[in-house]
């Protein structure tokens, strides 16, 4: 299995580029924020539970989200590989997903890291809340605690797949495409 954990700060490119991705190397995508965001939408208890947890940019829970990757791995065991994009989002997650993984027989094939900065993924957040009806990106208060949360809660997580030499940072700044380019490039270093 290809199993690639796209990694970003909020507002990255990650969900652009996995649907890109998925598409060239015919791999499945599961956001775990996507998963969440159906679940308030459809007022599943998960759903109320998330949005409870999430108030305010937070991180919902490691429990709440670890469920999700459970679930997901038993439903698509044969898949030839999957794009993870927004999970594993703190060290216990990452710790437990290595050892979901190696109990049905695989790993994390590599962690791409998009690289933008803070003032890039601010701006692109705000001009897809005027239309992504997303309540996450209304305010840019909300925004800002995202990053902030990403730094504290998230960012360490890089440093456990570069452990296992397994982490490749890409500059993810520039047009859709370029970064695209760039992300296939290290895929395909791999093989
Ligand atoms: P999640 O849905 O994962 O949101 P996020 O990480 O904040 O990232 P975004 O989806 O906002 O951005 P993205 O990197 O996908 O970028 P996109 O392609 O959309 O999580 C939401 C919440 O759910 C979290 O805050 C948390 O509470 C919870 N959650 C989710 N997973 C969790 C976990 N594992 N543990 C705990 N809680 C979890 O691009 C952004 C915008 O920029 C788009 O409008 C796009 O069109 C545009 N764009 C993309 N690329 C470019 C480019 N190159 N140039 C110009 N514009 C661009
Ligand atoms: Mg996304």
């Amino acid at each position: 299995m290809l199993n690639i954990v796209l990694f970003g700060p909020p507002g990255a490119g990650k969900g652009t580029q996995a649907e890109k991705l998925q598409q060239k190397y015919g791999i499945l995508h599961l956001s775990t924020g996507e998963v969440i965001r159906q679940e308030m939408n459809r007022g599943s208890e998960l759903g109320r539970l998330a949005a409870q947890q999430m108030e305010g940019g937070k991180l919902a829970s490691d429990e709440l989200v670890l469920g999700i990757i459970e679930n997901y791995l038993q439903e698509h065991r044969t898949a030839p590989g999957v794009i993870f994009d927004g999970f594993p989002r703190t060290l216990p997650q990452a710790e437990a997903f290595d050892s979901m993984l190696k109990k049905i027989g695989t790993q994390v094939t590599v962690m791409l890291a998009l690289d933008v900065p803070d003032e890039v993924v601010t701006e692109r957040i705000l001009t897809r809340g005027k239309t992504s009806g997303r309540a996450d990106d209304q305010s840019l208060e909300t925004i800002q605690n995202r990053i902030a949360v990403y730094k504290k809660q998230t960012a360490v997580v890089a440093d456990f797949y570069k452990k296992q030499d397994k982490f490749r940072a890409v500059n993810g700044v520039g047009t859709i495409d370029e970064i695209f380019d760039r992300l296939c490039a290290a895929i395909d270093a791999l093989r």
